[in-house]
């Protein structure tokens, strides 16, 4: 077993105005190992996000320990931690965080090219990616010409062409209309089956979750019940329904159109 990353009795507190102290995230124990694909959900204000920022380095833990890689992020000084994210992480925020001066092509390999890259490595690694996200005939347009979910793909190439030991992304389906988010789904669901790349991501939505090997629950800032997926799809995102059921809040109730 190849771990990538444990967090083990995670904790986030904040003090909210009259002092009481206000438990984001509480207790949380995890382990991902090298190729999963991990879904986080629960309802809104649970700590996904607060979880997500913890085990990428923005933000710390009250108590609790993280591992990536055999790394444990507390010990590392500040240079140390911007080197450790921008090397071994890919994240995808919601709102793609893509810069609208560059073209697509240079959005992508801007993490090759601050790590100094010579030309022709950094065309090494970016066309089969292209082909993987089909984004070949994007490359040299700007990002307000191209579609929410191309927009999605162009953020997805970024956050992985260095190959990162663990993708995190928040929300990355929730923009998106449910064609677009399926094709989304589909690439990163083949990086996670031909290249093995580590996934972890936090969703709104069940048909995206469905794609997931493992999803987690949340609420309250604590894990509430894991489930995995067997061969089929369609049964694992009727098992994610009657989860989420079960754990209350607001969920996209979308009916299940994947194939
Ligand atoms: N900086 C902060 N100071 C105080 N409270 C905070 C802070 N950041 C988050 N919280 C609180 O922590 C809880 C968890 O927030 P978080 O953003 O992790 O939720 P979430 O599960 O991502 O919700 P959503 O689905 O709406 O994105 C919320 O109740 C939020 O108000
Ligand atoms: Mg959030």
């Amino acid at each position: 077993m190849n771990v990538i990353l444990q967090a083990q009795a995670l904790s986030k507190y904040y003090n909210s105005r009259g002092n009481v102290i206000y438990r984001a995230l509480d207790d949380i124990d995890l382990t991902i190992e090298a190729g999963d694909f991990v879904g986080v959900m629960g309802p809104s204000g649970s700590g996904k996000t607060t979880l997500l920022n913890l085990l990428a380095g923005l933000d710390e833990p009250t108590s609790g320990k993280i591992e990536v890689n055999g790394m444990e992020l507390s010990l590392l000084s500040d240079q140390e931690l911007a080197l450790f994210r921008r090397r071994e992480l890919g994240y995808i925020f919601q709102d793609f965080n893509l810069l609208d001066t560059l073209s697509v092509k240079e959005n992508i390999i801007l993490p090759l090219v601050l790590e100094g890259l010579p030309p022709q490595d950094i065309e090494y690694s970016l066309q089969p990616l292209l082909h993987s996200l089909r984004l070949e005939q994007l490359v040299d347009k700007r990002t307000y010409e191209i579609s929410g979910g191309q927009k999605q793909r162009a953020a997805i190439a970024r956050a992985v062409i260095h190959n990162p030991s663990l993708l995190l992304a928040d929300e990355l389906t929730g923009n998106l209309d449910s064609r677009a988010a399926k094709e989304v789904m589909e690439s990163l669901r083949s990086m996670n089956e031909a290249k093995q790349a580590t996934i972890l991501l936090v969703t709104h939505d069940p048909f995206s979750a469905s794609y997931c090997k493992r999803i987690l629950f949340i609420k309250d800032g604590r894990l509430f019940s894991e489930i995995r997926r067997g061969v089929n799809r369609q049964a694992f995102y009727q098992q994610i329904l009657d989860c989420l059921s079960v754990l209350g809040g607001n969920f996209d109730d979308v009916p299940f159109t994947g194939a």
